[in-house]
């Protein structure tokens, strides 16, 4: 780790452990019902589509078998990850409608205008430079594009001892902003109509069948599959976490705002 990304941190019992909470080919919460939510009212049916950290790829085959999206491009920092997400993409047949690639963190290798539509959904938590990256987004997008985001937001405040113990936990590089303050950045990269929703209170709710994925009579399954101490470091993680999410500190939520035309 030399410039504060976090390549190379989703080992494989790593990302067994959520894709035992989450299921399987997703690293982040709430299935394809939290990503219908992320993208409701976007035209995502006949549009080029970027997924900033797309992860094992299961949200870039809803994006084209749901919703219609013409073509999706996926990028991830992570090269294991981008492997199983191509083999998912190959196993579905989908390989005219979806494409992933392994990028290095920065600046995106893709031409101005060449999307429709930038998603994402908790990546860009990794990502320290949020002006650069919503630059990014601003430059790769047509005029009149949407950029449509999940991610995890924090409060603005200071991290209490109960957030850096999560920290600590949960092991992975991450800059979290307030919402608010990214919904300020994104307007001040020039988009308009900029939108937010503040998923914290069905996070909060989710969280309580989260912890019981990992713990009573599923814990032993969970250390069978992924070994004794990558099983109780999920636990611990997890419900580090909870006391976070509970307390207001760690907040998911959506983003979204259009480039002007
Ligand atoms: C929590 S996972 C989410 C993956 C996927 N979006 C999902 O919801 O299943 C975060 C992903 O962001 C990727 N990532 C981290 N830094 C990145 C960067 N600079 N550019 C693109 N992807 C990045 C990680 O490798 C990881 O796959």
């Amino acid at each position: 780790m030399t410039d504060g990304n976090c390549h190379d941190e989703y080992g494989d019992a790593f990302v067994a452990g959520l894709e035992w909470m989450w299921g399987e080919g997703f690293l982040s919460p709430g299935g394809a019902e939290e990503v219908a939510r992320i993208v409701a009212g976007a035209p995502l049916a006949g549009a080029r589509v970027l997924d900033v950290g797309c992860g094992l790829g299961a949200i870039d085959l809803l994006l084209v078998e749901r919703f219609g999206a013409a073509h999706v491009t996926g990028v991830d920092v992570e090269a294991p990850l981008v492997a199983r997400a191509a083999a998912r993409v190959e196993a579905a047949g989908l390989e005219d409608r979806i494409s992933v690639h392994k990028v290095s963190p920065g600046p995106f290798p893709f031409e101005d205008g060449a999307f429709d539509i930038v998603f994402s959904k908790d990546s860009m938590i990794h990502i320290p430079d949020k002006p650069a990256l919503y630059a990014e987004v601003h430059r790769v997008l047509v005029p009149g594009g949407w950029m449509v985001v999940g991610d995890w937001f924090g409060n603005g405040l200071e991290p209490t001892p109960a957030m850096r113990e999560w920290l600590d936990a949960v092991g992975l590089t991450f800059t979290l902003e307030s919402i608010e303050a990214s919904a300020g950045l994104v307007e001040a990269c020039g988009f308009t109509g900029v939108e937010w929703c503040d998923r914290n209170a069905w996070y909060a709710e989710a969280m309580a069948e989260e912890i019981a994925t990992l713990s009573g009579e599923n814990y032993p399954r969970l250390v069978e599959r992924l070994g004794a101490d990558a099983a109780a470091q999920r636990l611990e993680s997890s419900t580090k976490k909870k006391a976070v999410v509970d307390g207001g500190e760690l907040r998911p939520g959506h983003l979204r705002a259009r480039k002007p035309p």
